[in-house]
């Protein structure tokens, strides 16, 4: 969990003090919150509004991908070893539902994902399902690399890229993906319950997973709801979730993206891994190893500690008031602009100690 600027604070006790006086929140106000929110995003993340949904969650996005994606008996779908499970379950099930498999990729010890992601991509593949960076240890999928190997034998490929749209640059253009969500809550520092998903426009005329009022052609016109209709708002926006008209989420989300755009996603990449990357050589100097950084994303330090090391270690860093996370036996380092000198300092002193 990301904290939150006191600009997203402020947006979001804004937004909820619009619910005291619904008079005043019109039906064009429904719209309006959504494509404030799905422009932000769409900027943030390199691509135009129509390729965008809102989404409550990775969980559901995924949902919606599964349930849009053509998956034969007898195919695969390409995960990594201890990816989130958020994007491993809703794989389990298609598979199970379709006689497919699984495929679990392993990396080398010392590597980035990306070769051995690529060397389980073939012929059997149907669906390839990745992040950018694995969330427990920070190492990077060259998306790119694997995107062209998608195309080449035909898989649809499918990115979760909460743990690093707003802190590692993409190029959705470039890597083509079927499917891309992010959470809003991490390094999009934002709140919870908000994501964005990216739709590839061949997939605009798809299936929602749910069958909601607002996202249907004409739904502006709140006097004629009940003359039903089977067509859609356009774009991505059949897959919006239900309730999104959500003002301090939308505004809430939509501030966190302005705050990351005041510095542009690239520099704060370059300052997150200048960071981290001091961080590990003064870690190195007391006996904890650190990923090679061109094997890691630039925001995401992931130290090596023995299996001593780690009984307690969040707790007793909490007592000083750092926080970190232990995933396996790796301390996860993951400072932001907020951090300093003297806080990677306080970090060096108390992991020596
Ligand atoms: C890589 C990744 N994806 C997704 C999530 C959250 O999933 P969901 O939105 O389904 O709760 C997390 C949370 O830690 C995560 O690290």
């Amino acid at each position: 969990m990301a904290p939150l600027s006191h600009g997203v604070v402020q947006a979001m006790e804004e937004a909820a003090r619009l619910k005291a006086t619904p008079w005043d929140f019109k039906p064009a106000d429904f719209f309006s919150v959504c494509e404030h929110f799905r422009a932000r995003a769409a900027k943030l993340a390199g691509t135009d509004t129509e390729n965008l949904a809102i989404v409550p969650s990775v969980s559901y996005a995924l949902a919606v991908a599964a349930r849009n994606l053509s998956f034969q008996p007898g195919q695969q779908i390409v995960t990594l070893a201890n990816q989130f499970p958020s994007n491993i379950y809703v794989w389990r099930k298609l598979a199970q539902e379709r006689q497919g498999t699984i495929v679990t990729v392993q990396r080398d010890k010392e590597s980035a994902w990306t070769d051995a992601v690529i060397e389980a991509i073939g012929e059997d593949t149907g669906i390839v399902a990745l992040p950018h960076c694995h969330w427990a240890d920070g190492r990077v999928v060259d998306l790119e690399k694997v995107g062209e190997k998608c195309r080449a034998v035909g898989a649809a490929l499918v990115l979760d890229l909460t743990q690093s749209l707003g802190a590692m640059p993409i190029d959705l253009a470039k890597v083509q993906p079927d499917f891309a969500v992010a959470a809003c809550y991490k390094w999009m520092m934002g709140p919870y319950g908000i994501g964005l998903l990216y739709v590839d426009p061949r997939h605009h005329g798809g299936e929602p997973i749910e069958y909601n009022w607002i996202n249907r052609g004409g739904s502006e016109d709140f006097a004629r709801l009940v003359d039903y209709r089977d067509d859609f708002q356009p774009g991505a926006r059949r897959f919006d979730m239900g309730e999104k008209s959500n003002p301090p989420q939308l505004l809430g989300a939509s501030a966190g993206i302005d705050f990351l755009l005041e510095f542009g996603v690239e520099q704060i990449a370059r300052t997150l891994l200048a960071k981290t990357q001091a961080i590990a050589d003064q870690a190195a100097a007391i006996g904890l190893s650190a990923a090679d950084p061109a094997h890691r994303a630039p925001h995401f330090l992931s130290l090596g500690l023995g299996p001593e090391m780690v009984e307690g270690l969040p707790e007793r860093l909490a007592e000083k008031q750092i926080y970190v996370s232990v995933r396996g036996n790796s301390l996860r380092v993951t400072p932001h602009l907020y951090n300093d000198e003297a806080d990677s300092a306080a970090l060096i002193e108390a992991l020596r100690q």
